[in-house]
C-alpha cells in the first residue's frame, strides 16, 4: 500500500476556492478519518485522491511518485460513496463481485474474495439475496464488500453510514473498529460525527473550510485541543465556553467572570505569563465533580436535567451564560435549585479571545 502525501493541493471552483493549499502525510496502514462541518471540502480531498476531481494546483504523490496524471482505475483507490447504489436484479454475491468479473478475475479466487469479505462485514447468509430483501444496515454493508473485494491499496469511504438511522450507524460504527483492524491497507475515512472519528480513527485530521484545523490521536484530539473550534468540535456532550479576566493576586492568577471565579495553577500562569490579556475559557462537561471540594467552587443554577438513566447531562445556567455539566446520579434532578461543582485548575483550558489559538 502507498505513502499518500498531499503537497500544497488547491481547488477552486470557478472564483470559490474549497481548498486552500493544503497539505497532508499519510502513513501507511493507517486509518485516517477526516472530520469536519458540511462543506468543508471532506468529499471534494477524497475525490481529489480518488481521481475523480482535478486539483487545481498542487501535486498528490503515491510513494513518491506524483499521480496527477493517473486515471482514476490507474491509481490503486477504491472508493466507497455515501450514495451507493446496488444492482436491485443481482444478489449479494453478484453485487459484491460485479468489478471483478468486469475485470475478468478467475470465478474461484472470486468466490473466495466474496466468501472472505462476506464473512468480514458479517452477510455470509444473504449471499443470495436480492437487495430489496435486505435491511438499510444490510444494504450498506453490500455497498462496502463490493468495494473492499476489490485488492487496492487505499480505500477510501465517503460518510459511508450517514444514510443509516443512529441505532445502526452506532453498530455499523463497532463492526467497522472490528473489521478495521483486520484489514492492513490504507484507510481514509470522511464523516462529519466527531463519534464515528473518535471511535475508529488511528488519527483523526479535523477541517473548517478546507483548512486543516489540528490532526493527531483521538486522545491528543480530545486532551491537547490546538483551539477552540477542535475543543468545541471534539467530544460529546461539547466542551463549554465562557468569558474571563484574568487577575494576579500574591503571584498567582485567577480567572473571573460572570458567575465563575476560578484559580488557576502555576503551570497554566507560566504559559500565560501575563494577567493583562483577555482569555476565553473551556471546561467539559464532565469536568464538573459533584464534590464541591475537588477542586474550587463554582455555583451554576439548574434549568434543565436531561435524565439518561446511569446519569444525567445538566442544563444550568452560570452568569447568562448556558454550561452543561455530565452528573453521575440514578434519579432525575429537579430544576430551579442551585448547585456547587468543585472544578480542578486542571481542567481548565484557556483560549485566546481573537484567535481561539489554546494558550
Ligand atoms: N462540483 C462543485 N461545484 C461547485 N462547488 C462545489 C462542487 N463540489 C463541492 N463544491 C463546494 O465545495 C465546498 C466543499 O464541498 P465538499 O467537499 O462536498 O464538503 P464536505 O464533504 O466537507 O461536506 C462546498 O461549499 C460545496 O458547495
Ligand atoms: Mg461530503
Amino acid at each position: 500500500m502507498p505513502h499518500i502525501v498531499l503537497d500544497q493541493v488547491t481547488k477552486s471552483f470557478g472564483v470559490h476556492q474549497v481548498l486552500p493549499p493544503l497539505d497532508l502525510d499519510l502513513d501507511d496502514g493507517e486509518f485516517t478519518v477526516l472530520v469536519g462541518p458540511s462543506g468543508c471540502g471532506k468529499s471534494t480531498t477524497l475525490r481529489i485522491l480518488a481521481g475523480l476531481e482535478i486539483p487545481s494546483s498542487g501535486e498528490i504523490y503515491f510513494d513518491d511518485q506524483p499521480i496527477s496524471a493517473l486515471e482514476p482505475k490507474d491509481r490503486d483507490v477504491a472508493m466507497v460513496f455515501q450514495d451507493y447504489a446496488l444492482y436491485p436484479h443481482m444478489n449479494v454475491a453478484k453485487n459484491m463481485s460485479f468489478a471483478l468479473r468486469l475485470a475478468r478475475v478467475p470465478k474461484a479466487e472470486i468466490d473466495e474474495k466474496v466468501k472472505q469479505v462476506a464473512a468480514l462485514l458479517n452477510i455470509q447468509d444473504y449471499l443470495h439475496r436480492k437487495p430489496a430483501e435486505l435491511s438499510g444496515g444490510q444494504r450498506q454493508r453490500v455497498a462496502m464488500g463490493r468495494v473492499l473485494v476489490r485488492d487496492a491499496g487505499t480505500f477510501l469511504f465517503d460518510e459511508p453510514l450517514s444514510n443509516l438511522d443512529a441505532q445502526l450507524r452506532a453498530k455499523m460504527r463497532t463492526e467497522l473498529a472490528e473489521m478495521r483492524d483486520k484489514i492492513d491497507k490504507n484507510m481514509i475515512y470522511v464523516t462529519h460525527d466527531q463519534t464515528e472519528a473518535m471511535t475508529l480513527g488511528d488519527r483523526i485530521v479535523v477541517m473548517k473550510g478546507g483548512v486543516i484545523q489540528q490532526q493527531g490521536t483521538p486522545e491528543a484530539l480530545f486532551k491537547r485541543p490546538a483551539n477552540k473550534f477542535v475543543a468545541g468540535f471534539i467530544g460529546s456532550p461539547p466542551m463549554n465556553f465562557l468569558h474571563g479576566e484574568l487577575s494576579e493576586t500574591n503571584g498567582s492568577f485567577r480567572v473571573r467572570g460572570d458567575g465563575f471565579d476560578l484559580p488557576l495553577n502555576d503551570e497554566q500562569r507560566s504559559r500565560l505569563e501575563t494577567a493583562s490579556r483577555p482569555v476565553e475559557i473551556g471546561i467539559r462537561p464532565s469536568a464538573f465533580s459533584a464534590d464541591s471540594q475537588a477542586g474550587a467552587p463554582i455555583d451554576l443554577h439548574l434549568v434543565v436535567s436531561e435524565y439518561l438513566g446511569a446519569h444525567s447531562v445538566l442544563v444550568t445556567r452560570c452568569g447568562v451564560e448556558d454550561v452543561l455539566v455530565e452528573y453521575d446520579s440514578a434519579t432525575p434532578m429537579k430544576a430551579g435549585t442551585t448547585m456547587t461543582f468543585g472544578v480542578r485548575s486542571d481542567d481548565i483550558m484557556l483560549f485566546d479571545v481573537t484567535t481561539g489559538v489554546t494558550l
